[in-house]
């Protein structure tokens, strides 16, 4: 058989070993499914500790001012929060649940920035009385609701720029509802003062699986020419490989921007998400029924789908899959999920090696905004997540049970 290789697409360090089945962190796929069940979220820890060590040794090479902050939104989960306190990264919170998990997570709240387009007076009052370093003001609302608060801060702006990728997770055009329009923020300034905050600094973010470095240039620039401040967030955005075909920037080439780029002597901070997590992760399920429609296509069916990967649907997402076990098939598939909806698809054309009831199948790249963005559809109990390392894996969130589900009536 020729040796079939795993794509960069798949966590660090994964490789099918001597039975031809993927192993992620040392841990054999086939194996986790059969100990935890399926679907469930597999990460390799490793790789989450070697993506953020790039992004520090790519900052720590080129300047001693800056800050690594992960958007904890992508993968919201206290066990990566702890893990990624351990590395010395700050952390940003875009509610007060993820504050919550934060927290939960052991991180230093002075590490944390707290965003929002609409934070409502509780979590703005939480977000202070729990000493958040920074609370990323996003309107003339929330600047008055913090009046008197002698909070540190940071203004969010909205430079004009929109970036390639798809409409709804672009942020920095002008016809946004995220921030400060580049003409209002004199006034927003005057307001912070006014209303006796700390104001640091200024802080965009253009969108998300951003994978041209053009617009993150652009972005340095803009921020850069509005008045002089020590920190400057350039927020996250970076893409990632969700198929063989994907090639992103480098972490490290993404970093040379940014530093190159904004002005000297000013911190520069950012906000990476998904390029933290996202190939660090990969779902596993397993396949229940195979239709094939003579003429038409074949469908295979997963025991997982929307509920615990919402990106195909919401975003036209694409992604691999594979037989856990036999890698490198060729026959067309179309990978449909379980639930009451025929746009439950999770791939649309992935290439199997004869699909049949009881394989495992995995699809690479959910590590971010999967779990995230879980669902309970159908009454569906979301998935659980393992971290595994040098061979061990353990569980960091547990499966959902059918007690979950009714946990919260009256
Ligand atoms: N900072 C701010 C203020 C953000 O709004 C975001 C993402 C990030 C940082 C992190 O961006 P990243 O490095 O992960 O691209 N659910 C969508 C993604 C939404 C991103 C929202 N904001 C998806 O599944 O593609």
């Amino acid at each position: 058989m020729a040796a079939v290789a795993v794509s960069h697409v798949y966590p660090l360090g994964s490789r099918l070993n001597e039975r031809g089945r993927l192993e992620v962190g040392g841990c054999d796929v086939v194996e986790l499914a059969r100990e935890f069940g399926t679907p469930a979220y597999v990460y390799a820890e490793d790789d989450m500790r070697s993506r953020a060590r790039a992004y520090t040794e790519a900052f720590r090479a080129r300047t001693e001012r800056f800050e690594v902050i992960y958007a904890a939104k992508a993968f919201p989960c206290p066990a990566v929060l702890r893990l990624f306190a351990g590395e010395g990264l700050s952390a940003d919170v875009a509610s007060g649940g993820e504050l919550h998990l934060a927290l939960a997570g052991g991180f230093d709240p002075a590490r944390l920035y707290m965003h929002g387009n609409n934070k409502s007076q509780a979590e703005l009052d939480y977000a202070v009385e729990r000493g958040v370093g920074h609370i990323v003001v996003d309107s003339f609302d929330e600047i008055d609701r913090l009046r008197g608060r002698s909070q540190r801060v940071m203004l969010r702006v909205t430079p004009g720029i929109k970036p390639t990728t798809h409409s709804y997770i672009q942020t920095g055009q002008v016809d946004s509802k995220f921030g400060f329009g580049v003409d209002e923020v004199p006034r927003a300034v005057e307001a912070c003062r006014d209303a006796g905050l700390d104001l640091c600094g200024l802080h965009a973010h253009i969108g998300s699986q951003i994978l041209e470095l053009g617009a993150f240039e652009r972005l340095a620039e803009v921020l850069g020419g509005m008045g002089e401040w020590p920190l400057l967030n350039l927020g996250g955005g970076l893409g990632i490989a969700y198929t063989r075909e994907d090639e992103p920037p480098s972490i490290e080439n993404y970093v040379e921007v940014l530093v190159r780029r904004a002005p000297e002597g000013v911190t520069v901070l950012c906000e990476p998400g998904r390029s933290l997590v996202g190939n660090a992760g990969v779902t596993i399920y397993t396949v229940g029924t195979v239709k094939r429609i003579r003429g038409v296509r074949t469908y295979v069916a997963v025991d997982g789908g929307m509920s615990d990967n919402l990106r195909p649907m919401l975003y036209g997402a694409r992604y691999e899959a594979e037989i856990a076990d036999r890698f490198g098939g060729s026959d067309p598939c179309t990978i449909a999920g379980m639930h009451c909806e025929s746009g439950d698809i999770l791939v649309q054309d992935a290439l199997l090696a004869d699909p049949r009831p009881g394989d495992v199948l995995v699809i690479p790249a959910t590590g971010a905004y999967g779990h995230a963005m879980a669902n309970n559809y159908n009454a569906v109990p979301r998935p659980p997540v393992i971290f595994c390392r040098d061979g061990d894996a353990r569980v960091v969130v547990r499966r959902e049970t059918y007690d979950d589900l009714t946990v919260r009536d009256r």
